[in-house]
């Protein structure tokens, strides 16, 4: 043991040059692992830029359709569908939200890319309500109703399926969404429809460019004032680990953690103790940060952007929800160059 302690344990002789770095390098990233947010807007004239957030916008049905023929020639294949319809309302036990506008644009994808595309359509009300909050609210307006939500998010999810979406994706944070939604689509049919839940999904401050581009913000005139009583404290790590093995019970097929970066812990010991597919959904405030850091020349956006997603790869997911899905396979292909 001597000479061991004599001579130094050299372990940059791994990190030495290029290519023994790719050669011993455990976590690899890949361009079929990552899902494409959009977002499809009734009744704008034309696409906008989403505040804060590079190259994504909030798409017209023409221009999402453009869109995702520009991503398929890139190589990106996957994507998850936020509608945002022109009208909102308040709904209630009696009266439902239209889906008409979003089960139309799912049509529309299927019919003009067939299973070129696999298309995750998101379930929830934020967007169609005028409140902003992600369900029916009570008769006192200070609480979601969780039954009456789960209720009309079934719904909804059947339409969704109906329309041609490969998976539905609730994003709400309502008990019993799950068991709910798959007791729904099988009792149609669509047993082969799947299910991706966001299950830990947290109380967080970073989802602002989103609530401007789905129009979701919560209405600060109402008594509810935001998301505290449905999504998870980030205090409270093992309330997600309840709702992860609640939700893989209850028929989920693959579970969501939900901001990525300050969620590492929370997605290395969830998917460490359920055996089941995990994503993980890089929000928009934290591609805004990283998307001002480059566009203030400090950071580089590639490596960045590539730093993060080893992370979650190596803290356990398989598959990456990101607004910077569509420039993956130029990142990528940017990484194997460098030195
Ligand atoms: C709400 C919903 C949110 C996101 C997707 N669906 C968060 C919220 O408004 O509470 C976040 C996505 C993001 O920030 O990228 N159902
Ligand atoms: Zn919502």
């Amino acid at each position: 043991m001597a000479s061991l302690t004599s001579r130094p344990i050299r372990l940059r002789r791994n990190r030495d040059n290029r290519h023994i770095r790719e050669l011993t390098r455990a976590v690899r990233l890949h361009r079929e692992q990552f899902i494409q947010p959009l977002f499809v807007v009734e009744g704008l004239a034309e696409r906008e830029a989403v505040p804060g957030l590079r190259d994504v916008y909030r798409d017209t049905p023409s221009s999402l359709l453009r869109q995702i023929e520009w991503d398929l020639e890139r190589g990106i294949s996957k994507f998850l569908l936020f509608g945002v319809p022109r009208h909102k309302m308040e709904p209630t036990r009696d009266l439902g939200v239209s889906h008409a506008f979003t089960s139309a644009r799912i049509a529309d994808i299927r019919s003009r890319f067939g299973d070129a595309v696999w298309l995750a359509a998101d379930v929830c009300l934020c967007s169609y309500t005028t409140h902003g909050h992600c369900g029916i609210l009570t008769d006192g307006r200070d609480h979601l109703d969780n039954d009456v939500t789960v209720a009309a998010l079934a719904q909804a999810a059947l339409q969704f399926a109906h329309a041609g979406a490969d998976c539905v994706a609730p994003s709400d944070m309502q008990d019993g969404r799950v068991g709910a939604i798959r007791a729904g689509l099988d009792g149609a049919g669509f047993e082969r429809r799947a299910i991706m839940s966001y299950t830990a999904k947290f109380h967080s401050a970073f989802y602002g460019p989103f609530r401007l581009a789905a129009d979701s913000a919560p209405d600060r005139a109402y008594p509810l004032k935001d998301r505290a009583t449905y999504q998870i404290d980030p205090g409270r790590p093992d309330d997600a680990l309840l709702a992860a093995q609640r939700d893989a019970a209850e028929g989920a097929d693959i579970l969501m953690v939900k901001p990525g970066l300050p969620y590492l812990d929370v997605l290395a010991r969830l998917s460490a103790a359920i055996p089941l597919p995990w994503a993980v959904y890089q929000t928009s405030g934290e591609q805004a940060g990283i998307d001002v850091l480059a566009a203030q020349n400090l950071a580089d956006p590639v490596r960045a952007q590539l730093e993060t997603w080893t992370a979650f790869v190596r803290a356990g997911a398989q598959m990456i929800i990101s607004y910077a899905a569509r420039r993956a396979p130029l990142y990528l292909d940017q990484q194997v160059g460098q030195q």
